[in-house]
């Protein structure tokens, strides 16, 4: 038993638990998921899963992507990727409502999964039925020779190592980092993301580890500093437009995965079909507001909220003025490309999220009712 402990303790690398530790360990895993593949001074996306099947991708009449729990939040910035940067609609679907919906799918059809373990069952099956009626199936995964890794026609790892904390972090970033990389690769190929636009996207994407060291360094006490606060929550929004909305459904189920309050990822503009009545000054709402994405309108949603006095935690970017003169509490990122603010922004919701849990006394490794792998449907 004392061995076991002590072995856990060298894992865990100093760290109180394996959930911080992989936090911190984000600036590595996105610069391993990267490395090999951006090779900036080239001017080249190397991929070798893509690159060997580019027509398949190339004629695809849509890219259908499958995941659940955070890989599917993933997937739904990487709608907001390939769509922007390629210009091949996709869609983003739940595993488990996919496979029992008799979804229209031909040969046509490129179906990349999403699967950290790559061994969710609901991703596994909705795989094997995309197979079945002839899509080309693609997977994105973490750990290296799982199920899906192997029943896909091609794919690409995530380099993010092994994840142990039952809430999903650094390999959700690295996920991310792979769909920008495919993005980027497919609108160069296709044409659509011109050579000057790509190469100043690659350089930004490169700098990226930098600037998730920074915010780990400029934000871990504030976060903690923030988190006493809402010890005793019962209820958080979490709002974000653009490619920032997933990144507030990410931020929402972080928190209630671990901490066991219940919280609400929503896009800020629908706040006012139904969230904007629950605002009072007991509930605590988490805004995603970076300068480059629809910073004006977050702007309103902000006067909205703060007119019904509700708690505002604003993730803005360094030098804001309008939303944090607003917002009770600011948390500050670096400037980046909207494309890459939820890479950046996903970070501090991630520590304060954490912190909540821990000052709550959960189990923040290993919550109730939660497995990191979900093999039964
Ligand atoms: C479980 C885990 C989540 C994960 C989801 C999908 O619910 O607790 O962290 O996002 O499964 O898992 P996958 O391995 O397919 O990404």
């Amino acid at each position: 038993q004392e061995l076991k402990l002590s072995l856990e303790q060298i894992e865990k690398g100093g760290y109180e638990h394996f959930m911080l530790k992989e936090i911190f360990e984000q600036p590595k895993s996105v610069h391993d998921t990267m490395r090999g593949r951006l090779l900036v001074d080239e001017g080249i996306i190397k991929m070798a899963g893509i690159w060997d099947h580019i027509e398949k991708f190339k004629n695809a009449n849509r890219i259908i992507i499958i995941a659940c729990g955070t890989s599917w939040h993933a997937g739904l910035i990487g709608e907001y990727l390939i769509e922007e940067y390629a210009r091949i609609p996709v869609e983003v679907e739940y595993a488990s409502e996919f496979r029992y919906r008799n979804p229209i799918i031909t040969d046509k059809d490129v179906v990349i999964a999403i699967s950290q373990s790559g061994e969710t069952a609901d991703t596994m099956a909705a795989l094997k039925l995309a197979k079945e009626k002839g899509a080309f199936i693609y997977g994105i995964c973490n750990v290296v020779d799982s199920s899906i890794a192997r029943i896909t026609d091609a794919g690409s790892y995530t380099h993010a190592g092994p994840e142990i904390g039952v809430a999903s972090t650094k390999a959700f970033t690295a996920q991310l980092t792979i769909l920008t990389l495919i993005a980027f690769k497919l609108g160069k190929h296709n044409g659509n993301l011109g050579n000057a636009e790509f190469m100043s996207l690659i350089s930004e994407l490169e700098a990226i580890p930098k600037k998730i060291e920074e915010v780990l360094n400029t934000t871990h006490e504030l976060t903690q500093n923030i988190a006493k606060d809402f010890i005793n929550a019962t209820n958080f929004l979490y709002l974000g437009r653009g490619y920032n909305y997933p990144a507030a459904l990410e931020g929402a189920l972080k928190l209630k995965e671990i901490s066991y309050i219940h919280a609400e990822g929503y896009p800020a503009a629908e706040m006012k079909h139904g969230p904007i009545a629950l605002i009072d000054e007991n509930m605590p709402i988490v805004i995603i507001a970076p300068k480059k994405g629809h910073y004006d309108k977050i702007v309103s949603n902000v006067q909205e909220i703060k007119a019904r006095k509700g708690k505002v935690i604003a993730v803005v970017n360094k030098g804001d003025e309008q939303v944090s003169a607003m917002a009770d509490y600011v948390i500050e990122i670096p400037v980046t490309s909207e494309c890459f603010s939820p890479i950046v922004a996903s970070v501090p919701l991630q520590l304060l999220a954490y912190y909540i849990a821990v000052y709550r006394g959960a189990n923040v490794d290993q919550p109730r009712n939660l497995a990191k792998s979900v093999t039964v449907e």
